[in-house]
């Protein structure tokens, strides 16, 4: 239908003809020009700050009528809060990283899985001002995830759809971008209904947004591939692949350069490669480095290598990127389990969410830095990151505080939507030395058939033609021994518990390489050491009453994998606790028990069971329980000692309770009959002390503490940090059942950002003001301000006892380049219809008939009429902020060339009395909703005329 309304000869209107030639003037200038006029370099900009945000949907009427419906169909008219001019001054604002749903009450109604905590739609609005020199660069928008489902409207025109919460969208917007006064805008709807796990997924745009601009020979987003291949004796070689992208306007002939510096940032290689770039096309550039005998990679030393991208054009650098890569070897052997770099190395892993305590799953980078640091405390050297990719920061963070990493795909699904997700991951992150198995599904109920086998077949596939270089695995729990089934199309087993089925497996298949990639499911409440069923309270004893029907006690799980060496490790569930699944137990359990570590990263008992196991380099010895037992007196304590000694003994007030061999696998126990005072454990090792702890029963709390989890903080807006909240005794000793209510006043350079205390039943707000301690203990996140360099302060208080303040020194740093918030008080009426000329004075409210798509053309802002005809009469309509609707607003013209009278809704509201070129300002009328403008320009004889700047619609006072 109407194919002629790009014809604009058709409307004998030579203006619209005039401006066409214009803009093809200026394509073929560009095409010819031998300088480059166009900015070279990248900017990788964030775009965490300045979004308006609105919870629940905004459902759009439906459209009726013809001219609706035609208009809806074009490009850029995407209606309502997708489209330019909904109405948004009233929505919130805030910064990214945000998660809705954490920020709302827990509702018995809602999700077990998902924590009780609804979850919904929510909508996200931003405004972006780009400069005109920037034109001809290319754009891309990267939302590193939103949870769950997420569409993006640019400038009204639907711009990406992504169906999963895990993924990133990589989005070039190059094509609808208005430059200068114009603002673009940036819908989201992001759709938290939609489910991908039985955890806890948070709501909305949990992780970080960037702007990256880019010179038009540019290297494709993620689009470099360097992965190093041992060679014989020393020798490697580093095969780079690099994928450079031309979105400019001629075909390009470029010099790909890739350096690569060492550890200690000295050049050890350099490469170049010519390619030709096609019009809008990709081009592959290899670059194979040979290299004798780099640095290696490993757990304890992570030495890493930078591989650094430059696109050359006629000796200019057009675009700059870099990575990091490690140099290892890993192998899976059927009987001897990992080996990294020749070493063999037991996995001491642990499967983790992404969600903390006050935070949900917007975690800061550097709130992510201590979870991974207190796995490292732990003995932690393996992650599984269940079940979906972590974020990038995450990823960098890994290869550099050395963990090995299984990286997990989130949906089992080979058809193409999904397949792109797989795809997206593994070239996101196989540069990563980490990375040691890529992982396609967790537990499907099809493992043990042909279509499990055929899926998995297919996705192992894809993962090959992208990275040969590791394993694929899949985490089955189940259907190991059928006659076609997922294990015969994977190169590593992972075993989720079955740990009856781990021999059998073996024998029936000796020459597959085998690892847990999942265990233990035991229960455990941090700091509670009896069982109270109908609390919910699980003790701290790892007893077989307290593991998951289909798991194993902590110390059980790891007895099974240590004493298996063709089993190359084990992946503990879970790391931290996490929200949902709070099995055993349900409402008002709302969080997971099974962390070795609670929301919070707080110790459980489990903590210690596993670090004693978990490192060997330096003795270490604890104790279970605390020693507050008041009203116990006499009774029998049941003890746990924890250590990795060769013998422990236990004292209590200075009298020995007698001396046990370490069970390296059971731990220690005593009875020990309750008297007040120090129990205290001393660890030898060849009969000479090499450890010693104590529990000591406290006072009663006088006095609240904070302790802050680093000395400073970086005043970037970015940086946050976790504060021991803890209650102490006259002695200030922490008392360990503290549960005073504590109230936090955070000023100065941060805010706080959410708190927690570990206990799965609490409801209390994670973004008010108080917190009660639980079992001794809370957690406060505080994050810095953007620019500042004012000390953070907090202040703690409880009632009956002192108050607790600290300042956090905060670091003036130069924040992360970003991308400037923009305010979009403005109304561009941007898209008009133009009447045939005349040289009668046309009728400015006459009516068009809603099918004529046809008779009257159509435009935008500048609209020029050559010299000719003496009247031009130009129409549209804009729905003015609601702010607006008493009066208040002004149409603002920036420049009408001829005589001209304005009509709004049918009354005539202003004139402009000169032909002379001038910008013209009116008062919009009262009034709500859609309004109808009509421009009658008169010509000067002779001469031509026109709209020439924008038509806005703004506050008188801005
Ligand atoms: C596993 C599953 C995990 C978690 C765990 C709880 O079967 O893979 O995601 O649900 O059980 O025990």
């Amino acid at each position: 239908m109407n194919s002629n309304i790009f014809n604009w000869r058709g409307f004998g209107s030579a203006f619209l003809l005039l401006a066409a030639c214009v803009s093809a003037h200026a394509a073929t200038t560009s095409t010819t020009s031998t300088k480059p006029d166009v900015k070279a370099g990248r900017e990788r900009l964030s775009l965490d700050r300045g979004w308006l945000f609105h919870l629940g949907d905004v459902v759009h009427p439906p459209i009726v009528g013809h001219e609706e419906s035609y208009s809806n169909a074009k490009a850029g008219n995407a209606p309502g809060a997708a489209g330019t001019e909904f109405d948004d001054s009233d929505w919130r604002r805030l910064d990214l990283p945000h998660d809705w749903a954490v920020e709302g009450p827990f509702d018995p109604k809602a999700n077990i899985s998902q924590g009780y905590r609804p979850r919904g739609i929510g909508w996200y609005r931003r405004y972006l001002k780009v400069d005109p020199a920037d034109r001809g660069r290319h754009f891309e928008l990267q939302f590193d995830a939103i949870a769950t489902h997420a569409t993006v409207w640019v400038n009204g025109n639907v711009v990406n759809r992504n169906w999963s919460g895990y993924n990133a969208s990589n989005i070039d917007i190059t094509p609808y971008l208005n430059y200068g006064d114009s603002l673009n805008t940036i819908s989201i709807r992001a759709d938290a209904e939609a489910m991908e796990g039985w955890w806890y997924e948070g709501a909305g745009m949990y992780r970080h947004a960037w702007l990256v601009k880019r010179a038009p020979l540019h290297v494709a987003t993620d689009g470099v591939y360097a992965v190093p291949r041992a060679g014989k004796g020393k020798q490697w070689t580093l095969p780079v692949e690099v994928t450079v992208n031309n979105s400019g306007k001629k075909v390009s002939d470029v010099t790909v350069e890739v350096t690569l510096f060492d550890p200690a940032g000295k050049q050890v290689g350099r490469q170049t490669a010519k390619a030709s770039v096609g019009v809008l096309k990709d081009a592959v550039v290899k670059l194979p480095f040979s290299i004798n005998d780099p640095a290696l990679w490993s757990i304890e030393k992570t030495n890493l290598y930078r591989v650094t991208t430059r696109v050359i054009q006629d000796g200019k650098a057009q675009d700059e990127v870099s990575l990091h890569t490690g140099f290892r070897t890993i192998r899976f052997d059927a009987q001897q389990g990992f080996f990294l770099n020749g070493q063999h190395v037991k996995l001491q892993g642990v499967c983790i969410h992404q969600d903390h305590a006050g935070v949900g799953v917007a975690i800061p980078d550097s709130v992510w830095e201590y979870r991974l640091r207190r796995l490292k405390e732990l003995g932690v050297n393996a992650i599984r990151f269940s079940h979906n990719a972590p974020a990038a920061e995450v990823l960098d963070m890994v290869d550099r505080m050395g963990f090995v990493v299984m990286d997990e795909n989130r949906n089992f699904n080979p058809s193409p939507d999904y397949m792109k997700q797989l795809e997206w991951m593994v070239k996101r992150d196989r540069h990563h030395p980490g990375i040691i198995l890529w992982s396609v599904f967790n537990e499907e109920p099809v493992q043990g058939s042909e279509v499990g086998y055929e899926m998995v077949r297919r996705m192992a596939a894809v993962v090959k033609s992208l990275d040969d270089t590791r394993p694929v695995t899949a985490a089955m729990n189940g259907g190991f021994f059928s006659d076609l089934n997922v294990s015969h199309a994977v190169d590593v087993v992972g075993a989720n518990y079955q740990v009856p089925d781990y021999d059998r497996y073996h024998k029936a298949f000796p020459d597959k390489p085998f690892t847990s990639s999942e265990d233990t499911s035991a229960f455990m409440t941090r700091g509670e050491f009896k069982t109270v069923k109908e609390k919910g309270i699980i003790a701290s004893y790892d007893d077989l009453a307290d593991a998951a029907q289909w798991g194993n006690t902590h110390r059980d799980a790891w007895e099974a994998i240590a004493t298996r060496p063709y089993v190359a490790g084990g992946f503990v569930w879970t790391g931290f606790d996490y929200r949902g699944e709070p099995t055993p137990n349900e409402w008002p359990a709302v969080s997971s028990v099974f962390g070795i570590m609670d929301l919070n990263g707080f110790p459980k008992n489990a903590y210690y069971i596993h670090q004693v196991q978990w490192i060997k380099d330096r003795p270490l010895i604890h104790i279970a329980p605390h020693w507050n037992w008041s009203g116990s007196e006499g009774k029998e304590i049941r003890v746990m000692v924890m250590a990795n000694v060769e013998k422990v003994q236990l004292l209590l007030n200075g009298k020995a309770l007698g001396e046990q061999q370490v069970d390296p696998f059971r731990m220690n126990f005593f009875n020990v009959a309750y008297a007040p005072g120090k129990l205290e454990a001393v660890g030898y090792r060849g009969g000479r002390e090499v450890a010693r702890t104590s529990v000591e029963t406290t006072g009663a709390a006088v006095a609240l503490e904070l302790v802050p989890d680093r000395a400073q903080l970086a005043g970037d807006g970015r940086d946050a940090m976790p504060i021991t909240v803890r209650a102490l005794d006259a002695q200030g000793r922490a008392v360990p059942l503290a549960d005073a209510n504590v109230t936090f006043a955070v000023t100065g350079g941060g805010r706080s950002i959410g708190h927690g205390n570990g206990d799965p039943t609490s409801h209390e707000d994670e973004k008010g003001a108080t917190r009660r301690l639980f079992n001794g203990l809370a957690q406060l996140i505080v994050q810095t301000n953007w620019d500042s360099n004012q000390p953070v302060e907090v202040v703690a208080t409880a009632p009956g006892l002192h108050a607790a303040k600290i300042a956090i020194p905060v670091k003036a740093v130069a924040p992360e380049p970003f991308v400037a918030s923009a305010d979009a008080p403005t109304t561009f009426v941007r898209s008009w219809r133009v009447a045939p000329v005349s040289d009668q004075r046309p009728d400015p409210n006459q009516k068009l008939a809603g099918f004529d798509m046809n008779t009257w053309g159509w435009g935008s802002p500048p609209l020029w009429a050559d010299a000719g005809a003496k009247y031009h009469l130009y129409r549209s309509s804009f729905t003015p902020r609601k702010n607006l609707a008493n009066g208040n607003g002004l149409i603002r013209f920036g420049g009408i060339r001829g005589k001209a009278e304005v009509w709004v809704d049918g009354a005539l509201v202003g004139k402009k009395d000169t032909y002379a070129p001038a910008p013209l300002d009116l008062s919009l009328p009262a009034g709500t909703g859609k309004r109808e403008i009509n421009v009658i320009v008169e010509a000067e004889p002779g001469q031509g005329s026109g709209i020439e700047g924008h038509v806005t619609i703004e506050p008188r006072v801005k």
